[in-house]
């Protein structure tokens, strides 16, 4: 079933000068990028997009890391894309991120994760209409691959 997904490259991912690393690897994986976008996290938006880690005692380092710099939201499109997507991730503390995995290959520890996906298929709708307007997202084939 092909499905959409949101996907957040963090702040980490960009100041390290991973954002096409990053994405190469979901577009190799033959993901369609229908949505991507550099911009700001606000502090609302953080509230919104974490708030069942509101009462969380890390949540305040949370909030100063997403709004640290830009961040990538990111759009995919493919099979099962939502399940495909977390396991391309890795296991959500790097330290136990398997090895060829995002986390596992280029994430340091749970503080800095690197990389953001939607769990299921209902969250990633609400996360993709949190971070995008419908005109930012878009439908096309791939006629060119002939
Ligand atoms: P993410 O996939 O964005 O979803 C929830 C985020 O909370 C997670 O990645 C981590 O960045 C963060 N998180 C989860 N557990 C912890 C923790 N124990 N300490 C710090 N941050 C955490």
């Amino acid at each position: 079933m092909s499905q959409r997904t949101l996907i957040l490259l963090k702040p980490d991912a960009v100041q390290k000068s991973l954002i096409g690393e990053i994405v190469g690897r979901f577009e190799k994986k033959w993901l369609k990028v229908v949505g991507l976008k550099l911009m700001n996290m606000s502090g609302a938006l953080v509230d919104e997009h974490y708030d069942f880690l509101m009462d969380k005692p890390f949540f305040p380092s949370i909030k100063s890391y997403m709004t640290s710099s830009p961040i990538v939201a990111l759009a995919v499109e493919g099979h099962e894309s939502v399940k495909v997507v977390r396991s391309m991730c890795g296991a959500t503390n790097p330290v136990d991120a398997l090895p060829g995995t995002i986390r596992g290959d280029l994430a340091k520890n749970i503080d800095n994760n690197i990389i953001h996906s939607s769990d299921s298929e209902e969250t990633a709708g609400k996360e993709l209409a949190r971070f995008f307007k419908s005109e930012e997202l878009f439908d096309y084939g791939r006629p060119l691959l002939g």
